[in-house]
């Protein structure tokens, strides 16, 4: 009731104000070029997010990884088809080169000392490459999944750069817990994940936004109220003024990007 009385004209300045507490969950990040995944998971350390499109048809995933990375570092992200932790990774490691270029340079890790270097993994890679953004890095790829599982273990990581090139990251808190199993299908983690999102796959623009709107308005609510933020404006609001905000933003987050 007292939230179909706020005059819409009002609503650019609540979203402004809203956005900053959505952004914590992987369901706001966009991407370039409209590239649309249909989940993603929120992963508990190193600021990282995954996103994916499975395929079962061909047994392949589209992956996009999102993390923060350091001036002079880089940030990793690997399927584990064999193991566990770091070694036995099939890891995209992606960095900026001297010249500014970003490379992805696909390594197989068998050594706690892996020569990082653009070669071949387990598995095929069809497509690769990473764009770096004030400070955060996206690797996109586009994987065979290997024996078509979709329950894998992933791993991830970010260290520094030596002379140019992937050196040792650290060895102590967030950086030795940064891996875990994935479920491609539910979307469901173990192991440093949260925020596990399913999503149906976005094909009918505004239709989608309108229950995407709902969906989104939803989850944030639900976290938020679990992390003790919860957030007045989606407490309050029924789906519908949910789903008008959240396409609104969406709009302005394409505008913006
Ligand atoms: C230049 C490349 C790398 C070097 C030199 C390196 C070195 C190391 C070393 C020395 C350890 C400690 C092992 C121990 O204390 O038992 C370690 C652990 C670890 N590394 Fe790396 N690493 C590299 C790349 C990566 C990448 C690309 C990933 C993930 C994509 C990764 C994930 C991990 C994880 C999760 C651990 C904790 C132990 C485990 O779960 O295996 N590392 N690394
Ligand atoms: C796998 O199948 C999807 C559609 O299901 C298609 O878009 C994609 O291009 C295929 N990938 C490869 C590497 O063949
Ligand atoms: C992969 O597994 C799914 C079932 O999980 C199956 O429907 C699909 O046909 C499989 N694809 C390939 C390429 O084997
Ligand atoms: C990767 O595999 C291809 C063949 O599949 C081969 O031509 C190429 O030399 C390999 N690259 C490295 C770095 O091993």
């Amino acid at each position: 009731m007292a939230v179909s009385m706020i005059p819409l004209f009002l609503l650019p300045i609540l979203l402004a104000g809203f956005r900053p507490s959505l952004a914590q969950t992987c369901l706001s990040d966009t991407f370039s070029s409209n590239r649309l995944f249909s989940s993603c998971n929120t992963l508990q350390y190193l600021g990282a997010a995954v996103h994916w499109n499975y395929h079962p048809d061909n047994a392949t995933i589209d992956v996009a990884y999102r993390a923060p990375i350091s001036s002079n570092g880089w940030v990793a992200w690997a399927l584990n088809p064999t193991g566990q932790g770091m070694m036995g990774a099939q890891a995209l490691f992606a960095f900026s080169g001297s010249d500014g270029v970003v490379r992805v340079y696909p390594t197989a890790i068998s050594t706690l000392t892996p020569d990082v270097k653009d070669g071949n993994l387990s598995f095929k890679v069809y497509s690769k490459s990473g764009e770096l953004s004030n400070g955060v890095m996206t690797i996109f790829a586009t994987l065979e999944l290997p024996g078509n599982r979709t329950t894998v273990n992933q791993v991830w990581q970010a260290g520094p750069l030596s002379n140019g090139s992937p050196s040792q990251h650290s060895t102590t808190g967030d950086n030795i817990k940064s891996s875990g199993s994935i479920d491609l299908l539910s979307g469901s983690v173990s192991g440093g994940g949260s925020n596990s999102r399913q999503r149906r796959k976005n094909t009918h623009g505004v239709l989608n936004a309108v229950s995407w709107g709902c969906l989104d308005a939803y989850w944030s609510h639900h976290s938020k109220i679990h992390e003790g933020f919860a957030d007045p404006a989606l407490v309050l609001s029924p789906c519908c003024l949910s789903t008008l905000s959240i396409y609104c933003r969406s709009c302005w987050m394409g505008h913006w990007s």
